[in-house]
């Protein structure tokens, strides 16, 4: 048996962090972390920090392609199981959709939402009782939000699939669970597009990276299928589900958000 973590968008911020804390332990015995990004330095360079085997899979998600190199590596590890998938490559782009360039949208839609899909469609087979799948969603995912329609409404669709694909799951100790963090100091918001508008919204605040990491880890060997890190945003999550949308937005920019 080779227990396989995968973590995807490891070369930076968050996933690094996962990375992190699976190397540690948080995970359990994990034979092999397979990490995936575009920037190959990047992930030689965090294989050579960790004490277990890094296996770098530079590949970009937005690309079909990627897919069936999982697939295939999968395919030719002898007794392999999928321990852990982290769903958690991803990038934003801010401001009204009208002034983006028209290829961000389709590569947000690939990225947030097809690729999370097509890797666990192709764990699935290897997922075996206590595996689990953390999905990266965002407190975005809350409420549909202007000035970052495409990316909430694609981190609105992880959230539903995670919960949904658990309760399918569950029963056989199989758990996935959608993390929910507020804004992180990463490299996310390096390229926001519309800096004003990004600006604006990170009034809500940020959180750390390492301890949303650790503790989504923790979370999904609970089994949880929604993890939300931050206090304040649990009792955003709360609002969202009792306002009415139009309340809600009325809110957010009383405060100044959008
Ligand atoms: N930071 C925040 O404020 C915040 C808040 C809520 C949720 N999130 C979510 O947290 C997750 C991690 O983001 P982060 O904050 O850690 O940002 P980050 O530092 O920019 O990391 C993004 C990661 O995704 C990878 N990636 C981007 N495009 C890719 C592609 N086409 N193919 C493969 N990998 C790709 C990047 O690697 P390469 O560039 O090397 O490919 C990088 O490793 C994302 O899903 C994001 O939406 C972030």
């Amino acid at each position: 048996m080779t227990r396989i973590a995968i973590v995807t968008g490891a070369s930076s911020g968050l996933g690094k962090e996962f990375v992190k804390h699976i190397d540690a332990g948080a995970s359990g015995q994990i034979d092999e972390i397979w990490v995936v990004a575009r920037r190959l330095e990047r992930l030689e360079a965090l294989q050579r920090t960790c004490g277990t085997p890094v296996r770098p899979f530079c590949l970009d998600l937005t690309d079909p392609a990627s897919f069936e190199v999982i697939e295939g590596a999968l395919g030719q590890t002898p007794g392999a199981e999928v321990a852990l998938l982290v769903n958690n490559a991803g990038f934003g782009v801010f401001g009204n959709v009208a002034m983006q360039d028209k290829r961000d949208g389709g590569a947000m839609v690939r990225l947030l939402m097809q690729a999370p899909v097509e890797l666990i469609y192709r764990a699935l087979p290897y997922l075996r009782r206590g595996s689990r799948i953390i999905n990266i969603a965002s407190v975005a995912a809350f409420l549909p939000q202007p000035n970052l329609a495409v990316y909430s409404a694609a981190k609105r669709f992880i959230l539903d699939l995670s919960r949904s694909l658990d309760a399918e799951l569950g029963g056989s100790d199989i758990h996935v669970t959608a993390v929910c963090p507020k804004f992180m100091q990463t490299e996310f918001l390096d390229t926001p597009g519309d800096a004003t508008a990004a600006r604006a919204m990170t009034a809500i605040g940020f959180e750390r990276a390492d301890r949303v990491a650790a503790r989504a880890l923790r979370a999904s060997r609970r089994g949880q299928s929604l993890y939300i890190p931050s206090l304040d945003m649990k009792a955003y999550y709360v609002a969202s589900r009792v306002l009415p949308y139009k309340t809600a937005l009325a809110a957010e920019r009383a405060l100044g958000i959008i």
